[in-house]
């Protein structure tokens, strides 16, 4: 496949150990594309079990990509060494670049950032994989601004090759250089964007989806002949329903407030009625078997 390369950046310090912080959906797609990129990974979550069971489904992960001829069994094998499942943040002393993906609020994300800051070298990076805060708020309560940026991966990691950069106020030029070296190194696409609210893609894609639960709601179209139109005659490779599905209602719900209220209620970034309506009955997509779409246990959708 073709390789496009949306910027070319001056390689910054090198990153050998990656710390992550969070073992969910993000955090071990995250956690896969460092240690298939040649890094040592050290994984935590503060659930204790989680980061064992990600570690699990990862290796799973590997193996299949070994049956499917898109990785070699010896690379898969060497990967699999790179990972260290970790049960306390202090294991992070010795990391180059911490990402942080766990929970979206930003208080705890803050407090995260402050404990890290106490554990890690002084020229270690900080990274937050949020889809919707923004940077400078996570870092307001810190030190050290200068080392902390966003680093915005796409859900599946290891399949969506875009990661955002996110530049703060506060960030230096060779945080941000080290951070497009590492996305890089990662297989990724990296792209550099400034530090607002949804960032890039999650401020345009507010259009696919909010766009799409009007029509739904307004009754000109179900989310099934939005999503055909959107796949099979435009090319999106999801309609905005599938993917709202995957992304987890929990997930893109909130995601959608905070946008909204960061561009002041900007009424072109105003989510339907129909959208909290699934996210407070619990049809949160995928992971609740029932969102727009019902999945049977293997994840596939089996309505309509
Ligand atoms: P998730 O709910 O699957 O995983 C979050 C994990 O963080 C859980 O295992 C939880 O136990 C752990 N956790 C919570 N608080 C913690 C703490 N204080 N210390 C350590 N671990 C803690 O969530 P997901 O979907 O992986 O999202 C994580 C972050 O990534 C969020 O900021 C989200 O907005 C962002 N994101 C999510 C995407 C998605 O499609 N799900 C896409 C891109 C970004």
């Amino acid at each position: 496949p073709r390789k496009r390369r949306y910027i070319v950046a001056e390689t910054g310090q090198k990153i050998e150990t990656v710390g992550v912080i969070g073992a969910g959906a993000m955090g071990r797609g995250i956690a896969q594309v460092g240690m298939t990129g040649g890094m040592a990974v050290l994984l935590y979550d503060a659930m204790a079990g989680a980061a064992a069971k990600a570690r699990d489904a990862i290796f799973a992960q590997l193996d299949q990509m070994v049956s499917k001829g898109r990785l070699e069994d010896d690379a898969a094998a060497v990967a699999k060494t790179r990972l260290t499942v970790v049960d306390t943040m202090d294991a992070f002393a010795p990391a180059d670049l911490v990402v942080e993906a766990i929970v979206e609020n930003l208080a705890i994300k803050q407090e995260v950032f402050r404990k890290l800051e106490a554990i890690v070298r002084p020229d270690c990076l900080l990274a937050s994989n949020t889809s919707s805060l923004r940077i400078a708020s996570i870092a307001a309560t810190c030190q050290h601004r200068a080392r902390i940026a966003g680093l915005h991966f796409f859900n599946p990691v290891p399949l969506m090759k875009l990661v955002e950069v996110i530049r703060a106020p506060g960030t230096s030029d060779a945080a941000i250089a080290a951070l497009v070296a590492v996305g890089e190194r990662m297989g990724r696409l990296p792209v550099v964007v400034q530090d607002s609210p949804g960032f890039l893609v999650n401020l345009g894609g507010r259009a696919y989806t909010q766009e799409a639960l009007r029509i739904v709601s307004e009754g000109v179209a179900t989310p099934a002949q939005v999503d055909a139109v959107m796949r099979d005659n435009w090319g999106f490779k999801m309609g905005p329903f599938e993917l709202m599905d995957l992304t987890g209602i929990d997930v893109n719900f909130p995601v959608s407030q905070i946008i909204h209220e960061g561009y002041f209620y900007d009424r072109r970034l105003a989510t339907a009625p129909l959208h909290q309506l699934l996210k407070e009955s619990g049809r949160l997509g995928r992971k609740s078997k029932q969102g727009f779409f019902a999945y049977d246990d293997a994840g596939k959708g089996v309505v309509p």
